[in-house]
């Protein structure tokens, strides 16, 4: 079948079955074209729980169904290949969470949306790249933060917020990958350009600590989750700009900006894990209705909680 009649395929299939397709900003261009939402994954943890649809099709990772599935209970949460994993998820158990958090029993337990739901049940608040800040201003000055798993987002989050967390050393490997002489690099290459960084990438800490002003060497930069860089783009007067995260956001930033240049920081950020998710599996997924993600209600409560506590942030 053509990518054409794959699309259409699963056009009619969605609307006679009445599913609701989500897709996060790395997926293939092909498969956010099908999608009823494309975002990062507040914006698509939101659409989950606002959806009134009771079939939904996940074309992310597994940890982002795994929310879907906690925030909505009612529905079927189908994610359409299940090896779609995260490197950054399987950095932290929830046994290990559980021995850390008992040797600092006072502290208050913050953890990002890539992780289990099991490591969230664990936990006191889920955050994402895009309310992290907010997620930690909310949280009372006195207490102790255990922050798991992204140490670059804990590391940025400690810089933004003055506040001293512990963090857990895990990275993703697609993101760490980007390093300091990426950025000198790129600041050669593009003289005009914006820089746009994710907070997972591993030149955080050591180039861009020194950026407070929002200036790396003369030059605007902001750091920011995936969505966030759709709208400084939108906002933006500049015409070119260097895409610090997975090379997949530079489709849409493309679509939505016709008239502006994106350069991926570097070209092989590509997340194997997004790349799996491919039309044929989308199809196949709304046809024999695979793989059904689901967790424990013990677990799933929760989660929720920390889930609903961030959701009432930002
Ligand atoms: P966003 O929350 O910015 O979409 O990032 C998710 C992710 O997996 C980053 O690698
Ligand atoms: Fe996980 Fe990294 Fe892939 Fe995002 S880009 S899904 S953090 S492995």
């Amino acid at each position: 079948m053509t990518v054409a009649q794959l699309q259409e395929n699963i056009t009619k299939l969605k609307q006679a079955k009445g599913a609701l397709i989500l897709a996060h900003n790395y997926q293939l261009p092909e498969v956010q074209q099908v999608a009823d939402v494309v975002g990062d994954s507040l914006a698509l943890a939101r659409a989950a729980a606002e959806s009134s649809a009771e079939l939904v099709i996940f074309c992310g990772v597994h940890f982002m169904a795994e929310t879907a599935a906690v925030l909505c209970p009612g529905k079927r949460v189908l994610l359409p290949d299940p090896e779609a994993g995260c490197s950054l998820a399987d950095s932290i158990t929830p046994e290990q969470l559980r021995a850390w958090r008992a040797q600092h029993p006072e502290a208050v337990v913050v953890a990002y949306i890539n992780t289990s739901a099991a490591v969230k049940a664990e936990s006191d608040w889920v955050c994402t790249s895009a309310n992290a800040r907010a997620v930690i201003e909310a949280i009372p000055p006195e207490r102790d933060i255990l922050f798991v798993p992204d140490m670059f987002l804990g590391a940025w989050l400690q810089a933004q917020t003055g506040r001293r967390l512990h963090l857990w050393m895990g990275e993703c490997h697609v993101h760490a990958a980007m390093r300091p002489q990426d950025i000198q690099a790129a600041l050669a290459e593009h003289p005009q350009a914006e820089f746009l960084i994710h907070p997972e990438c591993g030149c955080m800490s050591a180039t861009l600590y020194a950026c407070s002003t929002g200036e790396l060497n003369g030059r605007r930069l902001a750091i920011a989750s995936t969505d966030g860089m759709l709208r400084y783009v939108r906002r933006s007067a500049a015409a070119e700009f260097v895409i610090g995260t997975e090379v997949g956001l530079l489709y849409r930033l493309q679509q939505e900006n016709p008239g502006k240049r994106f350069y991926p920081l570097r070209p092989d950020a590509i997340c194997p894990y997004m790349k799996r998710i491919t039309l044929e599996k989308v199809l196949r997924s709304l046809q024999q209705e695979v793989y059904h993600v689901t967790v424990p209600q013990e677990i799933a409560q929760r989660a929720r909680k920390a889930l609903q506590r961030m959701l009432q942030v930002g």
